[in-house]
């Protein structure tokens, strides 16, 4: 039994040091390289690849892998977007996600970086470097004192949830699948509009999907509340980015913590600091003291890392085995 693993970082190592240990009858071999149609090679000889990266699982790669004789693909991540399912599915492969690695980590960075733009950190952080010790200008709002309308209430969302509520604030929530136990809390509204409409902070917790597409967009921040203070740890192309600068520029949105970008891909996860920096809607919004960027971090948590890792591989070795995996993505 033989597993390869692409793109290996070094954050990675020990988890799956710890889990080749506790597997010895298993053949593990991996590269810090991502999955395309030339480095698939490296995987030849195995029963199975476990991956992680936003590049994507074209036709090209997946029947590069086909050719090897391997249809069992593990991504050590949650989001499956990047991946071409009309081959994986006529060549038959088996797909595991990690659905579940650790939703705390990314509930907790947009509490968080909500409640730093809430309390305008960023400015008053740059003032004291600067050695200006004055209170004025950032004066704070009171997380508890806000209402946060939570789009998506899967694992994520629901975790937000508690954590708000811990803060004292008032929560609502918007979902097309409900969840009981929030349902019976009476925390859902019936309609998007109604959670845009009654909002102060708005986080986004749903799938990129075709109808998810840019679903904050310049029709739907009109229906926000002036002073609207915007989340987004979940997929870039929920926000229409150029309809979100023209709120900031308004002064219609007060603040915004975005962990993910349209276009981030080759861009975030790279140090820029000695080169020239590619893109200049992402310089604009880092200049501004109203907007937090982090690159696709929300999840980068030692938990989570781990997780990672070790489902994954659980899961690859569940394929080759034959077993069932709680972690197979059904498509
Ligand atoms: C995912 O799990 O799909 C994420 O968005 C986190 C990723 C950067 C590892």
């Amino acid at each position: 039994m033989k597993i390869f693993a692409y793109g290996i970082r070094e954050d990675e190592q020990n988890a799956l040091n710890e889990w080749m240990t506790n597997h010895p009858e298993v053949e593990v071999d991996y590269t810090d390289k991502l999955l395309d149609p030339q480095t698939a090679q490296l995987a030849a000889g195995a029963d199975a690849v476990d991956v992680y990266q936003q590049l994507a699982y074209t036709p090209e790669t997946l029947t590069a892998l086909h050719e090897l004789g391997i249809n069992k693909m593990s991504l050590r991540n949650v989001g499956t977007d990047n991946i071409d399912f009309e081959t994986a599915r006529r060549y038959d492969f088996s797909i595991s996600n990690v659905a579940v690695y650790s939703p705390n980590a990314i509930a907790e960075h947009a509490a968080i970086q909500g409640a730093r733009v809430l309390r305008q950190t960023k400015p008053l952080d740059r003032k004291i470097e600067n050695h200006d010790l004055r209170w004025a200008p950032t004066i704070g709002r009171e997380v508890r004192m806000q209402t946060f309308g939570i789009i998506g209430t899967g694992h994520i969302g629901h975790v937000l949830i508690d954590i708000l509520q811990g803060f004292g604030a008032k929560v609502i929530g918007y979902d097309v699948y409900r969840n009981p136990e929030l349902e019976a809390e009476g925390i859902y509204v019936d309609t998007l509009d109604e959670l845009y409409a009654q909002s102060d902070v708005i986080s986004l917790h749903v799938p990129s999907l075709p109808e998810n597409y840019h679903m904050i967009n310049k029709e739907t921040i009109a229906k926000m509340k002036d002073d609207v203070v915007l989340i987004n740890v979940s997929r870039g192309d929920l926000m229409d980015i150029d309809a979100v600068i023209d709120g900031l520029d308004s002064g219609k949105i007060f603040g915004l913590a975005m962990d993910v970008y349209e276009k981030e891909v080759g861009l975030f996860n790279k140090d820029w600091s000695h080169e020239t920096f590619p893109d200049e809607k992402i310089a604009d919004l880092i200049a501004r003291e109203n907007v937090l960027v982090t690159p696709h971090t929300a999840f980068y948590t030692t938990k989570a890392v781990y997780e990672m890792v070790t489902q994954s591989m659980d899961a690859s070795l569940a394929f080759i085995k034959g077993d069932e995996t709680a972690n197979e993505v059904k498509y």
